[in-house]
């Protein structure tokens, strides 16, 4: 036998969208052979073609669609279509699940798109996926699905109690996801995101979605002049400023996390959920003070009653990424985060992307 390196394939959902796409490059660039499926913008999808990293193959289309899976993973066998059977031939290593609707005040006004396209297309996609024999799930899961915080950290054990559909539709996920690998050969890591933000370095990539409704992207938006003003929902909840507190991200250390999970997964890890953040939260009035600070803009602030589906505090306890994958946060500071964003939207603003 020669020793000819077999190059491991993994499909990307939502590969054009925002962290999908930080993750999509970073598998490239560590020798993975990437196939993205995304909506791009059609039936409500957010996806931009420019964020397709250089070597994907791509597929426009949509996760939950059968038609599209049996395209990616081949027809079911007329035997299977339970676990247990044999396998058909493996296309994919992984699939790393990001598609979904992510804003938590629309899936409060549309709950019925988000169960659709979020719980309803990933049945539908890990069902394909581990009937196909695909060994490693990667899943996107959310702060959201703890809901109202019970601790001043959060740790992966923690009751999770959702309080807007969005975070719902995630822990059924994450439930499905946890009932259809337990009945095969396939392992998986649902990584629960605190607040992603800022842009990957080279400022060729960052969140570029309509109507994005994070802090510190309208924070950004707002100091590159896209924006006219930053709205604070709610300065009465019980924090020290009477604003929110959150746990905010680098999406490259985010990015950076998909692969620890990955490679854990291939050395046989079992199935697990993993908090993914730093375990510092901070106020909303600290990130727009930080974001006028880094962009020397003093842009307006005004405050609006709260948004249903808001909790006051979330902050992850990441001790268990740390432990068991081996992660280690690079970008842990709230101005190079809000410098980040800041920069890509200059970009963006200048490039109109
Ligand atoms: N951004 C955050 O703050 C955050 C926090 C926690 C978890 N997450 C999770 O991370 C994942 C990615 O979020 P993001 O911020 O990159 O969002 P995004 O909107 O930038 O990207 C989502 C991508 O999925 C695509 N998509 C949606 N439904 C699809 C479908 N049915 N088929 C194919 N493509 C589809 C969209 O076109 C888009 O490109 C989501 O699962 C989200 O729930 C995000």
């Amino acid at each position: 036998m020669g020793d000819k390196r077999v190059q491991r394939h993994v499909l990307v959902t939502g590969g054009a969208g925002y962290i999908g796409s930080h993750v999509a490059r970073l598998l490239i660039e560590s020798g993975y052979d990437v196939t993205v499926i995304d909506l791009l913008r059609e039936k409500g999808g957010t996806g931009n073609r420019w964020a397709l990293p250089k070597g994907a193959n791509f597929v426009h289309g949509d996760c939950g669609d059968p038609a599209r899976l049996e395209e990616l993973f081949g027809k079911p066998s007329s035997s299977s279509g339970r676990a247990g059977s044999a396998p058909r031939e493996e296309k994919f290593d992984a699939v790393l699940h990001f598609a979904a609707f992510i804003l938590v005040d629309e899936s409060v006004r549309e709950p019925a798109r988000y169960y659709e396209n979020n719980v309803v297309s990933s049945l539908r996609l890990f069902e394909a996926a581990t009937l196909a024999g695909v060994p490693h799930i990667v899943f996107s899961s959310t702060a959201a699905t703890y809901g109202e915080a019970t601790s001043e950290l959060i740790a992966e054990d923690s009751l999770q109690r959702p309080v807007n559909p969005y975070g719902a539709s995630k822990l059924m996920v994450e439930r499905m996801l946890s009932d259809l690998t337990t009945a095969t050969a396939t392992n998986f890591v649902g990584l629960r995101y605190f607040n992603p933000a800022g842009a990957h370095r080279s400022l060729e990539i960052g969140q570029a979605r309509p109507s994005a409704s994070h802090l510190v992207n309208v924070a950004a938006e707002t100091a590159a002049g896209l924006r006219t003003k930053v709205m604070i929902f709610g300065d009465d909840y019980d924090t020290d400023d009477g604003t929110c507190l959150r746990d905010y991200i680098h999406i490259e250390d985010l990015a950076a996390a998909h692969l620890h999970a990955l490679k854990y997964l291939e050395g046989g890890g079992a199935s697990d959920f993993f908090n993914v953040g730093y375990g510092r939260p901070y106020s909303v009035r600290e990130v727009i003070d930080s974001m006028k600070k880094v962009s020397g803009v003093d842009f307006p602030v005004e405050t609006a009653p709260r948004r249903s589906g808001d909790p006051a505090r979330l902050a992850a306890n990441p001790e268990k990424i740390q432990r068991v994958l081996g992660w280690k946060p690079e970008h842990n500071s709230l101005d190079t985060i809000c410098r980040s964003h800041f920069q890509w939207e200059k970009k963006r603003r200048e490039e109109k992307l």
